[in-house]
């Protein structure tokens, strides 16, 4: 057995090692850390050892992802603000991006005011491309050429919605108003009247291929989960690619169509657990993501006893901490599980072993979007469009630069 093993031929995760030797699983641990990253200038050694100790975590489990996540290495004042620096501003803004926001700021980016009043985060993307530059004051958008005089104050934020454009006439995802089928309407029937073979069925026929870049197609991955009660769907919606922001208008726009395409997922793989990861840089997905999760319980969509179904689904939606790299699915769910957000070796595969080591499927938010109108209109509807190789329609972002930016 190599050092890199565990007894049962598993990989060996030091995170993980220390956490359980304690007791504790440490999936808490980084919205601890952010927490204690607020109105905090000081270096995360200084600070995380007592995050830890509260969570009965040794130290170096709180060090090690207090400075791996940008967020967390970042240091903080009572004001923070993040200016993007992803592709669509650096071209805004002919390449320097982040000096009109240190001039308004008075402090450089990476770094806090002597006093402690404010600090500048550089980001990379946060999904304004249309309107780029952009910047992020608290969870305030600044966008388009005055972005800096808005961080001042010396005009008002202007932080103009996603222009989207369909012209499919039948769209997949973007479909809203009167004509728009309630996502919600289709998983209460699903749980009703059908079965999760059919929906995987349904899937398979669609030829729906993951959105999230990969392009893996969706049944297959489903055919490879092995379906027990502590299975885990994941919504990926850490869209970290800079200019991409089609991710972002559907959790923004459409949260219902998500979290009923996550839900609609789960019954296919036979799943009890979702969860939704949104990228820090999207605040404003995260609230209304959580705000859509909160009135789907209420409603009865999740909960011990979906529809009077008996079958129990429990979703949550999960921040990011600022790292590109934790969009990976391995990455993503060694972030979940509180460690840092490094890639696993594979095999085993997530669909074997994934979230604490329970069959986990991650899809992208786009992908799972998908899932609703597929279901409804049935697989062949699905595969009709598009290409052959390529079924379906896929959302594309256009930046600033372009004439019409928007998402088509
Ligand atoms: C470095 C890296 C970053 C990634 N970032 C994302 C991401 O932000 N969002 C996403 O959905 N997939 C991302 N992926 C792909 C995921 O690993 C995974 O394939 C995807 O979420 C699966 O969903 P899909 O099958 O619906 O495409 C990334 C992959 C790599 C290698
Ligand atoms: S908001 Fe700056 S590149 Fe997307």
């Amino acid at each position: 057995m190599s050092d890199r093993q565990t007894a049962d031929g598993g990989r060996f995760d030091a995170f993980r090692a220390l956490a359980s030797r304690r007791g504790a699983p440490g999936d808490r641990l980084l919205d601890e850390l952010a927490r204690a990253r607020l109105a905090n200038p000081a270096d995360s050694a200084t600070w995380s050892p007592a995050v830890a100790s509260g969570l009965g975590l040794p130290a170096a489990a709180a060090l090690g992802s207090a400075t791996f996540y940008a967020d967390l290495a970042a240091p903080h004042g009572r004001r923070h603000v993040r200016a993007c620096t992803g592709a669509a501003c650096f071209a805004a803004t002919a390449g320097r991006p982040l000096d009109a926001v240190e001039r308004a700021l008075g402090v450089r980016a990476g770094d806090v005011s002597a006093d402690g009043a404010v600090s500048l985060q550089a980001v990379r993307c946060l999904g304004h491309c249309y309107a780029a530059p952009a910047a992020l004051d608290g969870v305030l958008a600044c966008t388009g050429p005055g972005a800096a005089d808005q961080v001042t104050g010396r005009t008002p934020r202007a932080a103009p919605p996603i222009p989207s454009v369909d012209t499919t006439g039948d769209p997949v995802l973007l479909c809203a108003g009167d004509a728009a089928e309630d996502p919600w309407e289709v998983w209460r029937r699903t749980t009703t009247a059908s079965t999760p073979a059919a929906v995987r069925e349904q899937v398979a026929v669609s030829g729906l291929r993951g959105r999230g870049g990969a392009g893996y197609g969706v049944a297959a991955k489903w055919q490879a989960v092995r379906r027990s009660a502590g299975t885990v769907v994941v919504a990926n919606g850490d869209e970290g690619d800079p200019g991409s922001y089609a991710d972002r208008l559907l959790m923004e726009g459409h949260p219902q169509r998500v979290l009923a395409g996550l839900a609609l997922a789960c019954f296919a793989c036979g799943a009890g657990r979702g969860r939704v990861l949104v990228r820090s840089e999207y605040p404003a997905a995260l609230a209304v993501l959580r705000a859509a999760c909160e009135r789907a319980y209420a409603e009865g969509h999740f909960g011990p006893d979906v529809h009077g179904t008996g079958r129990a689904l429990e979703v949550e939606v999960c921040a990011g901490h600022g790292s590109y790299v934790a969009g990976e699915e391995t990455a993503l769910i060694a972030s979940l599980e509180g460690g840092r957000g490094c890639a696993r070796a594979r095999p085993p595969y997530p669909t074997e072993r994934g979230l604490w080591d329970a069959p986990t499927v991650v899809g992208n938010v786009e992908t799972l979007a998908a899932l609703p109108w597929i279901v409804s209109r049935g697989g062949a509807a699905h595969a009709r469009r598009g290409t052959a190789s390529e079924p379906g329609t896929k959302l594309v972002s256009l930046s600033e630069r372009f004439a019409r930016p928007g998402v088509y």
